[in-house]
């Protein structure tokens, strides 16, 4: 079974990889957090499907669970859902060396992050995510926390959990287009790191839409492998950690614009029959980010025209976008990137690949260089 050691100055955690890890989930909680009650947070699409395991393997381990579910969704990470959190432990009794476990995508792993970061200033945190994102960004890493209404993660904390335990067969039941949005940020870790990765992906794109449990557990176990190797280089998001924003500040400019527009459509390449998909989800607008970037980094000739097209090349094997008509407003989208919370004393920094398998943070690009970056993506 593959687990891979994040290892911090002050505290030491392990992320199990296995199809099928949640049926042996209490013995693992146990031997971190040997406690009589354990909360267990879910939202409803996991409720049926791979919660019960969960469950059953935490009271056969000797625990008393209170499962509580909250509302799937992004709308739902909030400070409300939090006090919610709050009024269960509470009632439940919840003590400083109570479990709580998340189980379900990122948004039910930061919201139960931030409440157990904070609840009692801090109760062991057993991360189990079941969406390809969750696995292989969101859980690893100790970023928790929830939106206000003035934008995305406006509240958190760095906290990290006690254990992280991957189900691979949850996989089974994600929708087709969670999983492609996972492998986004898969793409992102490759491009970043590891040019054997990005090889290795696009061989494997079939088996894993095709759920193969070998080729996920793969595929999950070496991308925490980066996540966590720059987390441990980096927790607090001081140097190398940016590296992982990659994509991200076009990303967000895309969601933060899509919300307030009427102009998007659809996206190019569409799938045959597919219908339109509305706003792009995050790992759509993370794949338009990262080709805006490459365009970007080619213009520039700090970057090969063939590592670029290796990009798009592979984010359209995933099927996903690497070009929107969605994208008119360019003057929108460069007013967005500049209230991007990761703008550092007002300059756009961008992280821009040199090749596959390794970026650069470039301070101070012109703005024409990156008017030019959203045209390229419109037109491509
Ligand atoms: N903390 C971090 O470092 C970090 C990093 C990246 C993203 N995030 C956050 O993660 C969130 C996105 O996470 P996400 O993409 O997992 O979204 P999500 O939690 O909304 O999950 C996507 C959907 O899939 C459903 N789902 C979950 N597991 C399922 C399964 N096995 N089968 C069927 N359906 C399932 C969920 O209920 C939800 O409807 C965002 O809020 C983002 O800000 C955090
Ligand atoms: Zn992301």
């Amino acid at each position: 079974m593959p687990s891979v050691d994040l290892q911090l100055p002050h505290h030491r955690y392990s992320i199990e990889i296995e199809p099928g890890a949640l049926s042996a989930l209490g013995e693992k909680v146990r031997a971190v957090a040997p406690h009589d009650v354990a909360a267990m947070v879910i939202d409803e699409n996991v409720a049926d499907t791979h919660a019960p395991a969960a469950k059953r393997s935490l009271e056969a381990a000797g625990f008393e669970v209170v499962t509580h579910t909250l509302p799937a969704g992004e709308a739902h990470k909030t400070l409300d859902a939090v006090r919610e959190l709050y009024d269960v432990f509470v009632k439940h009794r919840l003590e400083r060396k109570s479990p709580v476990v998340a189980l379900s995508g990122g948004v039910i792993g930061d919201t139960v992050g931030f409440a157990a970061a904070s609840y009692l200033r801090g109760v062991p945190l057993v991360q189990c995510p079941t969406t390809l994102l969750a696995m292989v960004d969101s859980a690893v890493g100790g970023k928790t926390g929830v939106n206000l209404p003035a934008g995305k993660n406006l509240v958190g904390a760095f906290y990290q959990p006690a254990l992280v335990v991957e189900d691979i067969n949850t996989l089974r039941t994600l929708p087709d287009r969670q999983l492609r949005c996972g492998l986004a940020e898969c793409a992102k870790h490759a491009m970043i790191h590891d040019a054997d990765l990005f090889a290795w992906t696009g061989h494997h794109v079939e088996a894993i839409m095709s759920r193969d449990a070998d080729t996920l557990t793969q595929l999950v176990a070496r991308n925490v492998a980066i996540k966590a190797s720059v987390v441990m280089a980096d927790e607090k998001e001081a140097g190398g950690r940016v590296h992982l924003n990659f994509g991200h500040t076009f990303a967000h400019a895309i969601e933060a614009t899509q919300f307030s527009s009427t102009s998007v459509t659809h996206c190019k390449p569409r799938e045959p029959g597919r219908p339109d998909p509305g706003p792009h989800e995050h790992g759509e607008a993370v794949a338009l980010g990262m080709v805006a970037a490459a365009h970007l980094a080619v213009g520039a000739d700090r970057c090969d025209a063939s590592a670029c097209a290796r990009l798009i090349e592979l984010l359209n094997r995933v099927g996903l976008p690497t070009a929107s008509d969605a994208l008119a407003d360019t003057d929108a989208l460069i007013g967005a990137m500049r209230i991007d919370k990761k703008v550092a004393d007002g300059r756009i920094r961008l992280v821009l690949p040199d090749r596959v398998g390794h970026v650069t943070i470039v301070e101070d690009t012109p703005i024409d260089a990156i008017r030019a970056a959203w045209e390229r993506l419109r037109v491509t």
